[in-house]
């Protein structure tokens, strides 16, 4: 009797690994490239582009919405800029996942 042809476990962890990685980054080169001069551009409320952690969000809806806490105008001198630092250190997790359903692409 033959016993069965078993995979060590690090290879089908390495597999795993491999798969997640793939899945991983083809999803982010998916994403659109904007250069930070092109974000720069979409400066205004009606049309707001915001840079955070190297990533490109579009906050537009967000200022039709009204939902902003504080007020559409804290938000309104960072439209076309990189709001990283500002973001981080005045929100919470869940600013960040609203956040992120805003995302439009990339810095490239
Ligand atoms: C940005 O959001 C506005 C409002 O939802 C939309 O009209 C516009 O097409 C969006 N632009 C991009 C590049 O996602």
């Amino acid at each position: 009797m033959v016993a069965p042809r078993r995979w060590p476990a690090g290879a089908a962890l390495f597999l795993i690994a491999l798969l997640l990685a793939a899945c991983l980054s083809s999803s982010d080169a998916a994403l659109k490239k904007y250069k930070a001069a092109a974000v720069a551009k979409h400066k205004a409320p009606t049309n707001c582009w915001v840079i955070y952690n190297g990533y490109v969000y579009n906050l537009t809806k967000y200022f039709k919405s009204n939902a902003h806490p504080r007020g559409n105008a804290i938000m309104k001198p960072w439209c076309g800029k990189d709001m990283t630092r500002i973001f981080d250190a005045s929100h919470g997790s869940s600013a960040l996942s609203q956040l992120k359903k805003y995302r439009i692409g990339k810095l490239a």
